[in-house]
């Protein structure tokens, strides 16, 4: 067989840099070898007050009765607090921007009705956290039981139990390019698939926490939350103006999306309003895992149309995702399903549609590749299928379909950035080596791979902004403020890098300041693996031009061009390097005589555009990451067990800001998709969480999983700083394709419904 021309041309190399590409130590490193680091639920205020959330033990329910007074008598407990408490207990979410899925109100404490077990109903607040336990037992609740509907296709009956009167449709996505329907007719082979995917929890190793106090007369709250912004929405629950809720984010011991939406802040905030006193709330694990937001289980129905040579010419997908019993962002991670179903392959005739439906069931929302990771299992199965069907490797039908630059995918935007799809998969080939042997007897090891495009910031019809303030102290010591928020994955640190490139100062000699409403300039929340790409730009310009601002005053003292200067090691050198040259301070002494300021505000604006959802066309993301895995597994035929013999993964960054982060997310990321492919799974029985400690819900350990070996590309193509992608998202979405195209190599049957636990790879090895 002949190998074809790679499609894309060879990609620009990214130029090597003095800080940025560096494995440098970050200054959050310390406090979490050590464990130092506070976080959100080690923070302690003199008199605080201790909470507990009353949640409803039944899916679909009306309440006919709440009576507090046998909690609020008991010693102890400082307030009670039910639906009527709360001045506005009405929250929409506009997720798609308003571009079409249903209004529909999310109470903060039920009222009337509950639709998921575990919906918040009361709140209490009490001297210990005992007595507020045992106060929330004290809630009487009385319920009439409802019918619920807890399967989202069962949901689109037309006689199912509606979960909101409004409708059990939240939304429906179509995207169409060309003719679909003609092509799948005219094409050689059609290949067909159905793949199903499970409720998964976050599994952050900190739980939803925090602390709230009343200051100056404003809620002040010291969370763990991704997103610092929703003091917008606090101050509408608390009918107060804006300047009265100020929101702290701390360093973050994880958030995947499951601290994207609001979690302890709405119930904080009512009951420091309340009792005006220092609050905490922390939710205990199985609190976490019960009622928190999961991860979408997806329906996904795929028809491919290729000719004999592997050609795709259409795809037709339909998807069902279970929204749960609210909206939260289910509009938004559906159309990010839907647009990325194709994943990374030309593809000229298109119909995608997706619909995100009510149910009973825990609500889902944001979780790391959403919606987008989802469909990767769709699309690598199906090309998978397609190499099968025809008797093709599977990589060189892959080759024969990757996008290039220059391509229209189904949502009619063209790629203006190289795609590295070809590279990645090349790079993880290469690494893999010979498969090795089975171990003994009823073993078989099987290898697979799966490509990915993922997007990375928002939508670009929100028009995202960020902002970042920098300060050039006269000492020549930098300070940066930015209202970012750091995940664990070292967002404020690479602020520091960037920053350091541009301006010289040395990484120690910079302090930066994040995530507080009232004390940073907004960067918007870290999610959509947006902040690299936004705030990263934003200190990128704000570096640049404070540096074009101080350059001319350098540029007088040294005698030489603005042109000549290298600003490096905490000095200004001309370009001849002679004499020992300007230290950041002489300079910043020598601005303030000539009144040059050496603070400054930047904002920075994301790419913009429109989709319009009767046509199914128009523009949806700023740009991808791509990337491939692979994995070698051995399956033991006998038990169905699938172990993960080696494992590598390759995406292109663009450029890497520092690797040793890079590397971090891309092992992070495929770790948690191995435990997404394999064993992770919230179980729910009629509404019912029954995995709600980690005793029940599998996730992956050391001892489970081989090293995640990572090659890292960098086409130096990517919109972020200095050309870097996003990473954060990008490397959970290839592994439950990986793993399922590596277990049908080892035994000839393909699994389709994740996880893929022994149970169901036993029964396919007795099919
Ligand atoms: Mo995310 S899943 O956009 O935090």
């Amino acid at each position: 067989m002949t190998q074809t021309e790679p499609v894309t041309p060879p990609l620009e190399r990214a130029a090597p840099m003095r800080v940025v590409g560096q494995p440098v130590v970050h200054h959050d490193f310390v406090d979490k070898v050590k464990g130092t680091q506070l976080y959100a639920a080690d923070w302690k205020l003199p008199g605080m007050l201790y909470a507990r959330v009353v949640r409803a033990p039944l899916p679909s329910a009306r309440i006919t009765a709440v009576d507090t007074a046998e909690a609020e008598a008991l010693p102890g407990v400082i307030a009670v607090l039910t639906a009527e408490d709360v001045p506005c207990n009405r929250v929409i979410e506009r997720a798609s921007g308003g571009l079409g899925e249903l209004a529909v109100e999310m109470p903060v404490l039920a009222r009337d009705r509950v639709r998921f077990a575990g919906e918040p109903v009361a709140l209490v607040a009490a001297v210990s956290q005992q007595v507020a336990d045992e106060a929330a037992e004290l809630v009487e609740v009385e319920y009439e039981d409802l019918p619920g509907v807890f399967d989202p296709e069962a949901a689109l009956a037309a006689d199912a139990p509606r979960v909101h009167d409004e409708g059990n449709v939240l939304v429906e996505w179509h995207i169409r390019r060309g003719d679909a329907e003609k092509a799948l007719a005219e094409a050689d082979l059609v290949v067909t698939g159905e793949y199903r995917s499970q409720h998964a929890e976050h599994a952050y190793l900190e739980p939803e926490a925090g602390v709230g106090w009343l200051e100056n007369g404003v809620v002040t709250l010291r969370v763990s939350t991704q997103v610092i912004e929703h003091a917008a929405a606090i101050a509408g629950i608390l009918e107060v103006p804006e300047n009265k809720v100020r929101v702290i984010s701390s360093y973050m011991g994880g958030g995947f999306g499951g601290k994207e939406d609001m979690t302890v802040e709405p119930y904080l905030a009512l009951l420091v309003w309340h009792t005006r006193r220092p609050v905490r709330m922390i939710w205990d694990r199985q609190e976490s895992m019960l009622a928190s937001t999961k991860r979408h289980p997806f329906v996904m129905r795929y028809r491919t149309g290729v000719r004999s040579d592997g050609t795709i010419l259409a795809q037709e997908v339909d998807i069902v995702g279970d929204a749960g019993a609210y909206p939260y962002l289910s509009a938004r991670v559906l159309f990010a399903g839907t647009a990325l179903s194709c994943g990374p392959y030309r593809t000229p005739n298109a119909s995608l549609r997706s619909r995100a439906v009510f149910t009973n069931n825990v609500p889902t929302s944001a979780f790391r590749g959403f919606g987008a990771m989802q469909v990767t299992l769709g699309y690598e199965s199906q090309m998978d299928r397609i190499a099968s069907a025809l008797n093709l490797p599977p990589a060189e039908v892959r080759r024969r379909n990757f996008l290039a630059k220059g391509d229209t995918i189904p949502t009619g935007e063209t790629l203006d950035t190289a795609v590295a799809c070809e590279e990645t998969l090349r790079r993880v080939l290469d690494r893999m080596g010979e498969p090795p042997a089975p171990s003994g007897p009823g073993k078989r090891v099987g290898r697979g791979f799966a490509c990915n495009m993922q997007p990375y910031g928002r939508t670009i019809w929100f028009r995202d902004r960020a902002s970042a303030w920098l300060s050039l102290q006269a000492d020549g010591t930098l300070l940066i403020r930015s209202g970012i928020t750091d995940l664990g994955a070292g967002q404020a640190a690479s602020l520091c890098q960037i920053a350091s490139e541009v301006l010289g100062v040395p990484l120690a000699e910079i302090s930066v300041y994040i995530g507080d409403t009232a004390l940073n300039p907004p960067a918007g929340g870290t999610f959509a693996t947006r902040q690299l790409y936004m705030s990263g730009n934003a200190v990128l310009h704000a570096s640049r031009l404070l540096r074009d601002r101080i350059a001319p005053v350098a540029a007088e003292m040294l005698g030489c061009a603005e042109a000549e200067l290298s600003f490096e090691d905490g000095l200004v050198r001309d370009a001849g390097g002679s004499g020992t040259g300007l230290h950041l301070a002489e300079l910043v002494a020598a601005c303030e005589q000539r009144e040059v300021d050496t603070a400054l505000l930047a904002v920075w604006r994301a790419e913009q555009g429109s989709f319009d959802p009767r046509l199914g066309q128009g523009d949806s993301f700023p740009d991808y990451t791509y990337g491939t895995h692979a994995a070698d597994v051995e399956v033991d035929t006998e038990t169905g067990e699938v172990t993960v013999l080696r494992y590598v993964a390759s995406h292109d960054v663009g450029r890497c800001i520092n690797p040793l982060r890079v590397v971090g997310q891309i092992q992070g990321g495929a770790m948690q998709g191995l435990g997404y492919a394999l064993m992770e799974d919230v179980v729910m029985e009629e509404g019912n969480a029954a995995s709600s400690l980690f005793a029940h819900y599998f996730i992956p350990t050391s001892m489970d999983m081989p090293d995640v070996e990572v090659e890292i590309v960098e086409s130096g193509e990517g919109k972020g700083p200095l050309n870097a992608r996003g990473i954060g998202e990008p490397p959970i979405a290839n592994s439950a394709a990986a793993v399922a195209n590596a277990i049908t190599a080892a035994i000839g049957r393909r699994p389709t419904r994740l996880p893929m636990t022994p149970e169901r790879v036993l029964d396919l090895c007795q099919e």
